[in-house]
């Protein structure tokens, strides 16, 4: 274990290697027990997800705190709207942490309040706001998920999109779908609808680039964001599989884009991708498009499968979960062995408030 100076400085903590902190890990862990409740998202890497409690997809871990009243201090190993979701869902004695601030979301961050603030307004001048229902995905800022919650609207995850949409379809004749179109279009396909009445919302372009007539015809509205790691899979990547393997099945995230996941064979969240590779013959051959750690670790914990990732070539890891490190983990856990929160997400109680109210909307229609 190394003899760290001043404990509490997160700098003495970055300079040591991944792994020289191991021991001092697991010893706080032991030492703060009950305590503490640590969640690591699938995507997280082996280094950090070692030390968790729990790992699971986005809505799962933050639904975890609440069932752990033992525990005062949740650290979150995921992106920052997963530890906010985390706040908005938690116990009122718990206190919830993100080892490090910038690990945040680029899709998340593609909806800004002012922008959907000033897209809304757009749609009430056209006379067409009261046609809409905001539907908004996990992957997004707790205050996007506040004004669906106050606008009648709800909040989805990649596994309860089609349910989220059939819910607003009740409610109102029109979705407006944030941030992820891609997620929104697949759902909206799978649903029967046609991709020309589900229209790109571009909040950089007047109108969202689109007309009034164009929104009157269509049945959802896509707020252009996506995830940069998702939408690198393209349908050559599946074409090739399909020529140089034979056999292969193509499991990919719903946050690739359409063409992508039309041709692939499954697709779901990552726990559903999870639970396909543990349900499958040994020896299927899978090809599978999501996030590189994910990957990896199943084809580290299933090695009876064929598992790659379906980009065999580039890269796809998700830069902003990789900066949780172990380091990081350990300045969070030395500082509450000390008595001291660092990191803490608090998430302000209007928009607490409202963004529950859109959670708990998504709890009902499950
Ligand atoms: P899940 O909800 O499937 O965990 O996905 C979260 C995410 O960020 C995918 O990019
Ligand atoms: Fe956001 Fe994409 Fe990373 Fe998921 S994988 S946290 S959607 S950037």
């Amino acid at each position: 274990m190394p003899a760290l100076a001043a404990p509490c400085d997160l700098d003495n903590y970055l300079r040591y290697p991944d792994h020289s902190l191991d021991e001092r890990l697991t010893e706080l862990r032991a030492r703060l027990g009950k305590r503490v409740l640590i969640l690591g998202h699938h995507y997280q890497r082996d280094e950090v997800i070692r030390y968790s409690d729990y790992r699971g997809d986005s809505f799962q871990l933050s639904k975890r705190s609440a069932e752990h009243p033992d525990a005062d201090f949740i650290v979150f190993c995921g992106v920052h709207f997963m530890a906010e979701s985390a706040d908005i869902l938690r116990a009122p004695h718990q206190q919830v942490i993100l080892p490090d601030l910038n690990a945040g979301c680029s899709m998340a961050d593609m909806a800004e309040m002012v922008q959907v603030e000033d897209a809304w307004e757009q749609l009430q001048a056209a006379g067409v706001a009261d046609q809409f229902v905001p539907i908004t995905y996990m992957n997004s800022t707790a205050a996007i998920k506040a004004f669906c919650g106050e606008n009648g609207g709800l909040v989805c995850t990649s596994s309860n999109a089609p349910a989220a949409f059939q819910w607003g379809f009740q409610q109102k004749p029109k979705i407006l779908f944030l941030p992820d179109q891609h997620l929104g279009r697949n759902t909206g396909v799978r649903l029967g609808l046609g991709l020309d009445e589900m229209v790109v919302w571009d909040p950089r372009k007047p109108f969202g680039g689109t007309t009034p007539e164009v929104v009157a015809r269509a049945r959802v509205l896509l707020w252009k964001g996506h995830c940069s790691v998702h939408q690198r899979f393209l349908p050559e990547h599946v074409d090739r599989w399909r020529a140089e393997a034979p056999g292969v099945r193509v499991l990919v995230h719903p946050e690739c884009s359409h063409d992508v996941v039309a041709k692939s064979d499954l697709v779901g969240s990552t726990d559903f991708i999870i639970r396909q590779i543990r349900a499958a013959e040994p020896g299927t051959k899978w090809a599978i498009g999501t996030e590189l750690h994910l990957v990896n670790r199943l084809a580290k914990e299933f090695p009876e499968q064929e598992i790659a990732p379906l980009d065999n070539n580039g890269c796809p890891v998700c830069t902003t979960m990789f900066r949780i490190s172990p380091q990081h983990l350990c300045w969070v856990l030395d500082n509450l062995d000390q008595g001291v929160v660092v990191n803490r997400i608090q998430v302000k109680e209007k928009v607490k408030h409202w963004a529950r109210v859109a959670l708990d909307r998504m709890l009902a229609v499950q």
